[in-house]
């Protein structure tokens, strides 16, 4: 199919005579696809039962006449307000136990076995409806499915159900909890429900945790459910959700495991920070969601304009951004990338989340660069097929993310931002990094970097301890082995189940938050690396102002106080109490070693260890890369093409191959150079 370009389009929100203008301008900008449909359902069935279809057909004629296809949405994220007057029950009920406010969207409760019949029938006229239109090629499950949080009474049921089938008995639960605390021991099973009110954070973290995974479940169902009856009705169709990364997250790996792709709703941010120590590329995004299924992905939302709607207004994209942004994409592995939306909305509550269009209908600014985005997918077709090949993974596990979320460990401290520290690093040095599922395999990978693996996965341990001896690094940091699959503390010392394989114990910690210490480099070759970071790259410009001789690096949010016990030290505490005392070490295991990071260091301090890593492992990296150049690559067969991209709003250059490449705001280069076998 090579790289498309698309954009989601709300025919239903526009006269009709507008809609072959629209596909006008689109074919002009190079669009192959739209996406609609994906809230009409009281324009398909205004009322119970009675369907309309020649509003759409007329849509998708318009668009199949000027060569563009056509992907379709399940509309069940806003039934209409004839369902709700009819079945009230279908309504989602809130913490508190009451039914929620219409008028939004997304308020329904998957659940809901009448919520369902309405699905179904829906569903079953549309793909029946479409199944022979070859211009329809796929559809969308609903829009941006949140973890199952409604606790109407269906839902209630359906947790104890799935208590029933983990437990079997409340004598069972009562000790995986440990339910003597506050009396919480169950006599019967009418009791276990899910946790209610509005201190959640006060409940047993078991019983949280435990709600969470069933939330996940509980989605993923609804999700099968709606892609067993697609599949049924048309078996060519290709199939996915569009996903984002919420409040309330279902595990991703599980959600898409039987689509044919996954999906991402893309809005990187346009207000770049001027503080060089923040984090804030989306390529941290882009490789999570490559990494679910490992293969390439779609963006079925991108950034297009300013976003706003139910909070003050973002800035507008720059000059360079909607193309940069969605090269990027390209560039991490999306084969599509279709923007959200032709126009912006004049009306209902998303007016002013805008796309590439203004109110105005006006084609400018966005639109010409929107265009010249057309122009450069036209030139990239070639690279259908070709795929990103990364020799570091960086684990992430859903389990982590709740338990993390459920008990906030310090102020300030995330576990995705613990992630994107690790990423942030390798993307500085160039070396691209693939986020998997702690639960997949590790071949193929040479370094496998385990973050705050808080809650233990035996499994995780095992894999970890053969991929070190066999010869890989592995790199584990504070927050881990703290929890058992109950969420229950562990009766041991930190980091308990990886304790062997890191070669320190944790004597004592400390939740720094967000004060700042001093992190004092005493190994020569991370420190020399450190320096040479320092100097070579973004901290050129402020490097007098942070250390002198590039001896001492900074930590915030987090002290594990080490001994190392077969390790070597890297890195010590500069103050407080453990000054002294050992803070980053490297363990010998097997053939391969193992790292701990027992702080949250300087953006800095994880290049370096980055370096050091890519070098112990003869990986090619860079230390010259000035702030925000990312360097990525996409292979297939013996060619690879290389991306080169200014993700920062000053105009930057970069040597390569030993000639100047100067890059504006924002611009992507791509060079198509030969990849001698797979690595690069
Ligand atoms: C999400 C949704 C879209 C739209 C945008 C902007 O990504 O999927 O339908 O609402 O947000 O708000
Ligand atoms: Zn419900």
């Amino acid at each position: 199919m090579g790289i498309l370009l698309g954009v989601d389009y709300y025919p239903e929100q526009w006269p009709e005579e507008m809609w072959e203008q629209d596909a006008d301008h689109m074919k002009e900008c190079g669009v192959k696809l739209v996406r609609m449909a994906e809230f009409a359902w009281s324009r398909l069935e205004p009322e119970e039962g009675d369907f309309r279809f020649e509003w759409l057909d007329h849509a998708v004629s318009v668009f199949k006449d000027r060569g563009i296809q056509v992907f379709l949405c399940t509309p069940t994220c806003t039934p209409p307000l004839w369902a709700f007057e009819k079945y009230p029950e279908i309504i989602q009920v809130g913490t508190d136990g009451r039914r929620i406010s219409i008028g939004i969207r997304g308020h329904r409760c998957m659940n809901s076995p009448v919520y369902r019949t309405l699905c179904e029938r829906i569903i079953r006229q549309l793909v029946d409806h479409y199944r022979n239109e070859e211009a329809v090629i796929g559809y969308q499950i609903d829009n941006e499915l949140e973890a199952n949080h409604c606790r109407c009474a269906v839902c209630e049921e359906a947790f104890r159900d799935w208590m029933k089938e983990k437990y079997g008995t409340t004598e069972q639960i009562d000790q995986a909890y440990g339910n003597s605390v506050w009396s919480g021991e169950y006599s019967s099973f009418s009791q276990v429900k899910p946790p209610m009110g509005d201190f959640i954070k006060w409940q047993n973290p078991s019983l949280t945790l435990d709600y969470n995974r069933y939330a996940s479940d509980s989605t993923v169902a609804y999700l099968e459910f709606q892609r067993k009856l697609i599949h049924s009705l048309d078996p060519k169709a290709q199939i996915t959700t569009n996903s984002w990364l919420c409040e309330n997250m279902p595990d991703f790996y599980d959600l898409f495991h039987n689509l044919d792709f996954v999906s991402y709703d893309n809005y990187p941010t346009t207000m770049i920070p001027t503080d060089s120590q923040e984090l804030y590329s989306h390529a941290f995004h882009l490789d999570l969601m490559r990494g679910i299924l490992q293969k390439n992905f779609w963006i079925m939302e991108q950034l297009s304009g300013a976003v706003g709607s139910w909070m003050p207004m973002s800035a507008m994209p720059v000059p360079g951004m909607i193309k940069g942004y969605a090269l990027q994409a390209v560039a991490h592995g999306a084969d599509a990338v279709i923007h959200f939306r032709w126009r912006t909305a004049v009306s209902g509550a998303e007016m002013y989340w805008h796309g590439i269009l203004d109110h105005s209908n006006v084609p400018g600014r966005r639109y010409q660069e929107f265009k010249e985005l057309g122009q450069t997918i036209k030139q990239l077709q070639e690279l259908d097929g070709s795929e990103v090949v990364n020799r570091v993974a960086l684990l992430y596990s859903s389990d982590n993310e709740y338990g993390f979320k459920l008990q906030h460990q310090a102020e300030g401290m995330y576990y995705l931002e613990q992630l994107k520290c690790l990423h942030d690093g390798f993307t500085g040095i160039g070396v691209g990094v693939d986020i998997i599922d702690e639960r997949a395999s590790f071949d193929g990978y040479d370094i496998v970097l385990a973050p705050t693996m808080l809650i233990e996965h035996s499994g995780t341990v095992k894999k970890l301890e053969n991929f070190a001896k066999q010869g890989g690094t592995v790199l584990l940091t504070n927050r881990s082995g703290v929890k058992n699959l109950s969420n229950q503390c562990i009766m041991d010392s930190l980091p308990t189940i990886y304790k062997e394989l890191a070669g320190v114990h944790v004597t004592e910690y400390n939740a720094a938050g967000a004060r700042t210490g001093k992190l004092r480099i005493t190994d020569a070759q991370l420190r020399g690396q450190y320096g040479q970071i320092c100097t070579n790259s973004f901290l050129r410009e402020d490097a007098s102002s942070l250390q002198t001789e590039h001896q001492d690096a900074t930590y915030k949010r987090w002290c594990d106080i080490l001994e190392a016990d077969t390790a070597e030290v890297l890195a010590v505490y500069g103050d407080q109490y453990y000054a002294g005392q050992p803070a980053v070490t490297v363990n010998t295991y097997g053939k391969g070693c193992v790292y701990y990071v027992g702080t949250v260091p300087d953006r800095t301090f994880y290049m370096a260890l980055a370096a050091r890593m890519a070098q112990e492992q003869k990986l090619s990296f860079r230390d010259d890369l000035p702030l925000g150049v990312e360097i990525t690559y996409r292979q297939k067969q013996d060619t690879a093409w290389r991306f080169v991209f200014n993700n920062s709003d000053k105009p930057q250059s970069i040597s390569l191959e030993g000639n100047i490449c100067s890059l504006k705001p924002f611009e992507m280069k791509i060079d198509k150079i030969c990849a001698k076998g797979k690595r690069i």
